[in-house]
């Protein structure tokens, strides 16, 4: 009878023993196949995304021709780019934050395709003083954008042009076509004024004899431009030859050490604000403090319209005009007492 018992427990054991091992059997391989199939999942969505995704096709990886163009130039010349790579480090660094964005480069010259290059998308407009030399470049390069200008000043009238610092005409911001300081370029295209530029290169015009036109008005109308700048935006102006004199105490004077940024070799970087949108601020050059007003706009609501027509009975005996006003004729007074335009 013991004997009956003990083989009964026995074999209830073996059976619970093989139930659970059935289990646990069971349990790892469903995880082996849900983790299987989650990952092949998963591949197959990278794998979608890569290739099938409609939204991006094969072109949205492709390098475009033009840059493709410029690698092959640039490995297969012998002629290379007067700055140096750590100068050419500072302003593709600005170029990798900024691009693509409008880029004015003074200068036409072996690294034009590079500049265009780096700002791809954006708009790079080269001013260049050499009209055999614009015929030459674009040949080559018939993409690059460029306006001939000219210069009617000699490096060797540098001396007196600096002195010009000090006047009122020269420290004055307004558009560089409406300037009356003698170092501002009233020359160039309309569109050169009208663009607001995020970078501007002065690499020229040819500053290295007594009767070259040296780079006096191109700093000071470089400055200009950053300065009138309408948008608000920073304007990021690089100078380069500044071991040179011309270069040296322009760039310093009339882009102001205040805004240097940093100086790599012989290159500057100046961080130009736009002197339009501050309302408190000191002019760089005179020391001069300015300060504009900000005005609180609310909307014109059923209280406002209540004040004006008080305020207007009110104050019409004493012929005044209350601050108060429905939008249309708010518009009117702001442009009238805030925006002379001249003819
Ligand atoms: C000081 S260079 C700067 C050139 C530029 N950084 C470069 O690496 O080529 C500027 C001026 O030199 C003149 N220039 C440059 N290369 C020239 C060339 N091969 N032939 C004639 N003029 C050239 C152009 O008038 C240009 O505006």
């Amino acid at each position: 009878m013991r004997n009956k018992s003990h083989s009964f427990i026995k074999t209830k054991l073996i059976v619970i023993f093989c139930s659970i091992l059935v289990l646990i059997i069971f349990v790892l391989k469903r995880t082996s196949i849900s983790s299987s199939s989650s990952n092949s999942v998963s591949h197959s969505t990278t794998r979608e995304k890569h290739y099938q995704n409609p939204k991006c096709p094969q072109q949205c990886t492709k390098l475009p021709t033009s840059l493709s163009d410029a690698l092959v130039h640039y490995v297969t010349t012998e002629i290379t780019p007067q700055q140096t790579f750590s100068e050419v480090s500072v302003s593709k660094r600005v170029l990798d934050k900024k691009s693509p964005c409008n880029f004015l480069v003074f200068g036409l010259g072996h690294d034009s395709l590079m500049w265009a290059s780096l700002n791809h998308g954006g708009r790079t407009l080269f001013l260049e003083e050499d009209k055999a030399w614009i015929e030459t470049v674009t040949k080559k390069f018939p993409n690059l954008e460029s306006y001939h200008v000219v210069y009617d000043t000699k490096l060797k009238d540098s001396i007196k042009l600096i002195e010009l610092e000090k006047t009122e005409d020269c420290k004055s911001v307004s558009d560089p076509r409406d300037s009356k300081c003698a170092l501002s370029l009233k020359g160039f295209p309309a569109d050169v004024y009208e663009t607001q530029w995020d970078l501007i290169m002065v690499d020229a015009p040819t500053g290295y004899h007594d009767e070259a036109p040296g780079r006096m008005s191109a700093i000071y109308t470089a400055g200009l431009l950053a300065r009138n700048r309408f948008d608000g935006g920073e304007t990021d102006v690089f100078v380069h030859d500044v071991n040179r004199p011309v270069e040296d105490e322009f760039s310093a004077t009339f882009l102001c050490r205040g805004y240097l940024k940093e100086q790599e070799g012989r290159l500057r970087h100046f961080t130009i604000p736009s002197h339009r949108t501050r309302s408190v601020g000191v002019v760089d050059v005179s020391k001069e403090l300015v300060c504009g007003i900000i005005d609180y706009l609310g909307e014109f609501n059923f209280r406002k319209m209540a004040e004006w027509s008080l305020k207007t009975f009110l104050m019409v005996c004493n012929k005044v005009d209350p601050t108060v006003k429905p939008p249309g004729s708010y518009m009117n007074r702001l442009i009238e007492t805030n925006f002379k335009v001249e003819s």
